[in-house]
């Protein structure tokens, strides 16, 4: 008996290390606003969507992501996807690349902008979240250029693309905006996520009612066993 139970106890640890490794892994000094996105909200998915062709492909892509899969799960046709994210650009079995030319944000940011395929299960919500929100200028009040700074990624290279909106929104309107863009970037990291969860129960339920008849079938099996 113990040493099944020290085996389990063994077997136990071995499953919560990737667990206790996960949450080790970042650290930062600050905390992050909660996103609060929902990729069950498929109009907030499409605002997401064409905010992100907007405002993020310039210089961003999503390597994994097809427009006609977007399109699929988002509730357009093949068509309205080229024309909203591409403006017909690009045809719908395209992936999702960026608009920029290779090399450009090298010289011009001296830094690649990264793939945002699955930027939000690397970061997270809440870290894009408050990222997009987290940028301050470093010379208020004074004249301009203007020099800004990002609370969460200091002295990020990436400019605050989402400037135009916030000058022009209200705080409610720019919560939705920012929320919108997480909301696309979680749904594209893991597209499959809402099918996942929705399986996941099912499955769940299907094994507790096994777990009852083979237990029952056991019993059914040692009855006239004498142990
Ligand atoms: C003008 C080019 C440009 C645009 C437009 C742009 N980005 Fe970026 N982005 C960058 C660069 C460059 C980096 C790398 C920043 C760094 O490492 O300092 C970056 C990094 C990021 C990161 C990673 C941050 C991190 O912690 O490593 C996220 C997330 C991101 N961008 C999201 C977005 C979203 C969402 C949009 C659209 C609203 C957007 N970006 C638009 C250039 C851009």
């Amino acid at each position: 008996m113990t040493s099944f139970l020290s085996r389990l106890s063994l077997v136990l640890a071995a499953m919560l290390l990737p667990v206790s490794m996960v949450f080790a892994a970042p650290s930062y000094n600050i905390t992050f606003e909660k996103a609060n996105n929902d990729i069950r909200d498929k109009e907030s998915l499409q605002r997401g969507a064409v905010l992100f062709a907007n405002y993020c492909m310039v210089c961003h892509s999503a390597q994994y992501m097809r427009y006609n899969r977007v399109a699929r799960d988002l509730g357009w046709t093949d068509e309205e996807v080229v024309e909203k994210l591409a403006y017909n650009q690009r045809v719908t079995v395209d992936y999702m690349m960026t608009f920029m030319e290779d090399g450009v944000s090298q010289s011009k940011f001296g830094i690649q902008a990264p793939d945002l395929s699955l930027m939000a299960r690397l970061k997270g919500n809440d870290y894009i979240y408050t990222f997009l929100r987290g940028y301050y200028l470093e010379n208020e009040g004074e004249w301009e250029p203007a020099i800004w700074n990002n609370k969460v990624l200091t002295g990020t290279s990436m400019p605050n693309v989402l400037e135009g909106i916030q000058k022009h929104a209200t705080p409610e309107e720019f919560d939705q905006v920012t929320r919108d863009l997480v909301n696309f970037l979680d749904y594209i990291a893991e597209p499959n996520k809402v099918e996942r969860w929705d399986l996941g129960w099912k499955v769940i339920l299907f094994l507790l009612v096994l777990l009852l008849l083979t237990y029952l079938l056991k019993r059914e099996y040692w009855r006239d066993v004498k142990h």
